[in-house]
C-alpha cells in the first residue's frame, strides 16, 4: 500500500443533518405531486376505502371540499376517477363524469389542473377496461378505442386539462389525440398509463371503483396489461404511446417498478409520472397502523426512491400531506 494513502471517509458526508441534506441528490417538492380523487354517482355521503387511509370515495359536494383542503395544503393537481351509478355492456352514459369535471372546473378554474382517468372498467358490467366480444374471451380493441376517443372529447369539452387513459387498449393514444385535435382541443394534454402492469397491487382501488374483472370469460387483465417480467414490452409500449402523442408517460405500479422508471426516463424526453398505487400505499399504511414503521418517513422514502429513479411526477394518495411532510423531512 502507498505510504500516503488515506481511505476516503464517506462518513464525513453523513455526519449531521445539514451535510446530509446538502449532499442528497434528491430533494422532493410538493410541486411534483398529483392527488387522486374518487367520486361515485351512487352514494349520498363519503365512503371509506379499505386500506386507503385518508382517502374517501366522495360525492360532488364533498369532493369540492377536499379539493379546497388540498389547495390549502399546496396541492393543485388532481387525477379524477368518476364512478357511474349504472354499468353496461356497450352503451355507456358519460354524463356523470362530465358533470363532475364541470363542477370542479367551474369552482376552481385555473387554480386547479385536472386530469381525468379514462377507462371503461367502472362502466362495464364485467369490470374489464373495454368492450368484450360476445363470449367475453377477448377485448374488442378498435371498438374500445373509438368509445374512449368519444369519451375523451366529452371530458375535454367539459373543461378537463388532461386525459389519462388507463385502459391499455392498443392505439388509443393516437385515436384520442386525433379526435381532440379534430375538435380544436389541441391544448388538452394526454398522460398515458403507458407502462401499466397487470398487478396484485390494485386491490383497494378496485374496491373503491367497483372495477374488479367479474366476467364469464376473461378472468383477469393479463391480455391487455403488461406482464411484470417484461421490460421490453414496457419500453415498447412507452415509446409507442409517446409516438402516438402522449405528453406524459406513466409507469404503474411505481415502487416495485423503479427499474422500469429509470429505463423509460432514459429513453424519453417527456416527463415521466410514477403512480404509487393503492396496494403499495395500503402496504405502508398497514405497517404504520401496526407501529412497524413511521408513516410520513416511510412515504417520504418511497417518494425519494421514485424521484431518484427518474420520476418527474408522483401520483400519491398522500399528496395532500406532501408539503408538510417534505418541509419537516429529516435527512
Ligand atoms: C383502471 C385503473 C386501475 C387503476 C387506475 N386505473 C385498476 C386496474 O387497472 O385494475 C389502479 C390505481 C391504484 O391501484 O391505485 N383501469
Amino acid at each position: 500500500m502507498e505510504k500516503n494513502f488515506f481511505p476516503i471517509n464517506q462518513r464525513r458526508l453523513r455526519a449531521d443533518r445539514h451535510i446530509r441534506e446538502l449532499s442528497a441528490g434528491v430533494k422532493l417538492s410538493h410541486r411534483s405531486f398529483i392527488q387522486p380523487l374518487f367520486v361515485d354517482e351512487a352514494i349520498q355521503s363519503p365512503r371509506e376505502v379499505n386500506g386507503l387511509n385518508g382517502v374517501k370515495v366522495e360525492t360532488i359536494e364533498t369532493v369540492l371540499q377536499s379539493i379546497e383542503h388540498s389547495i390549502k395544503s399546496g396541492i393543485h393537481k388532481f387525477l379524477l376517477f368518476p364512478v357511474p351509478a349504472k354499468q353496461q355492456e356497450t352503451q355507456f352514459d358519460f354524463g356523470y363524469a362530465v358533470s363532475v369535471v364541470k363542477a370542479i372546473k367551474s369552482n376552481f378554474g385555473e387554480d386547479v389542473w385536472l386530469a381525468s382517468d379514462l377507462c371503461l372498467c367502472s362502466y362495464t358490467t364485467h369490470g374489464h377496461c373495454g368492450i368484450l366480444n360476445d363470449d367475453h374471451s377477448r377485448l374488442e380493441n378498435s371498438k374500445t378505442a373509438e368509445v374512449l376517443a368519444h369519451y375523451s372529447s366529452l371530458l375535454a369539452n367539459a373543461g378537463v386539462d388532461c386525459i389519462a387513459p388507463s385502459d391499455m387498449t392498443d392505439g388509443r393514444i393516437g385515436a384520442i389525440r386525433s379526435r381532440l385535435n379534430s375538435l380544436n382541443m389541441e391544448e388538452v394534454s394526454i398522460m398515458s398509463y403507458a407502462a401499466k402492469f397487470s398487478s396484485q397491487f390494485y386491490g383497494p382501488f378496485r374496491d373503491a371503483c367497483h372495477s374488479s374483472p367479474k366476467s364469464r370469460g376473461l378472468q383477469n387483465r393479463k391480455t391487455y396489461q403488461l406482464s411484470p417480467g417484461n421490460m421490453n414490452d414496457a419500453l415498447a409500449s412507452a415509446l409507442r404511446d409517446e409516438k402516438e402523442g402522449a405528453d406524459i408517460i406513466m409507469v404503474k405500479p411505481a415502487a416495485l417498478y423503479t427499474d422500469i422508471i429509470a429505463k423509460v426516463k432514459a429513453q424519453t424526453l417527456r416527463p415521466v409520472a410514477a403512480y404509487h398505487v393503492s396496494g403499495e400505499y395500503a402496504a405502508v399504511e398497514l405497517l404504520a397502523a401496526q407501529g412497524l414503521l413511521k408513516r410520513d418517513a416511510a412515504h417520504l422514502e418511497v417518494w425519494t426512491a421514485l424521484q431518484r429513479s427518474g420520476a418527474d411526477i408522483i401520483i400519491s394518495y398522500a399528496a395532500a400531506e406532501a408539503r408538510e411532510w417534505i418541509e419537516n423531512m429529516e435527512f
